[in-house]
């Protein structure tokens, strides 16, 4: 029988994972896999109403309602999009999952880190990633990248961006096996061979074969 693989994308905005991301499905399908793509907040349906709301609603917001929209719209992702996919023995990628809420909410915006983990917890169900890239990139190219055209995330300024680039790196530390930093500083090619490279060692790791 087939098995199913879910697969994160995670890092600052700007550093490249959806591009990568992408790149990893076309190799995927080159080579034979079933690949379903997805991202958080907004996966389909109701979850793209809530990813509008998080990008642009520009009331006040408050950290433990942002925390629970981005909690909503991933439970609503693993039930109607990633679990159905795994089950049916399909490799998922996600851009941003559960490290998202972590970083940014929890380092980023000061939440209680521990019970961002907790909720995270209830919002997936006992699903959780296979593996997980961070594209690691400074604050000053994450910022150069996205330009002036800033959404309510985007627009957090420095400080709040440095603490989020921290977040991932401490998690990463947490979870080594889990969590591959890549460095996103380096050209795309570069990086595509890398994310191919580390995505074949969790194959030969789990002797997947899916061909
Ligand atoms: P998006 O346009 O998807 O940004 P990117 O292309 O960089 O992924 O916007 C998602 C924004 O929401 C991004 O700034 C990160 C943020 N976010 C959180 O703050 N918490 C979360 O749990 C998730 C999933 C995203």
């Amino acid at each position: 029988m087939k098995k199913g693989y879910f697969i994160t994308f995670e890092g600052a905005d700007g550093c490249g994972k959806s591009t990568q991301m992408n790149l990893l499905a076309q190799y995927l399908l080159k080579n034979g896999y079933e690949v379903v793509l997805t991202r958080e907040p907004g996966g389909k349906g109701l979850g793209e109403k809530i990813r509008e709301i998080l990008l642009n609603y520009d009331g006040e917001v408050s950290p433990r309602c942002e925390s629970f929209l981005f909690l909503a719209d991933r439970a609503q992702n693993i039930d109607i999009t990633v679990n159905p996919a795994i089950n049916a023995g399909k490799i998922v990628l996600c851009d941003r999952h559960i490290d998202s809420t972590v970083a940014y909410q929890g380092y980023g915006r000061g939440l209680d880190i521990e019970k961002i983990v907790y909720l995270n917890n209830l919002a997936v169900n006992g699903r959780k990633p296979d593996l997980t890239f961070v594209y690691d990139i400074d604050v000053e190219t994450s910022m150069k990248r996205v330009g002036t055209e800033k959404d309510r995330m985007e627009s957090a300024g420095k400080d709040f961006h440095n603490k989020v680039r921290h977040g991932y790196l401490e998690l990463a530390k947490q979870e080594p096996d889990r969590i591959k930093v890549v460095d996103g500083t380096n050209s795309v090619e570069e990086i595509h061979k890398k994310t191919v490279e580390i995505f074949n060692l969790l194959l030969d790791r789990d002797n997947f074969e899916n061909r």
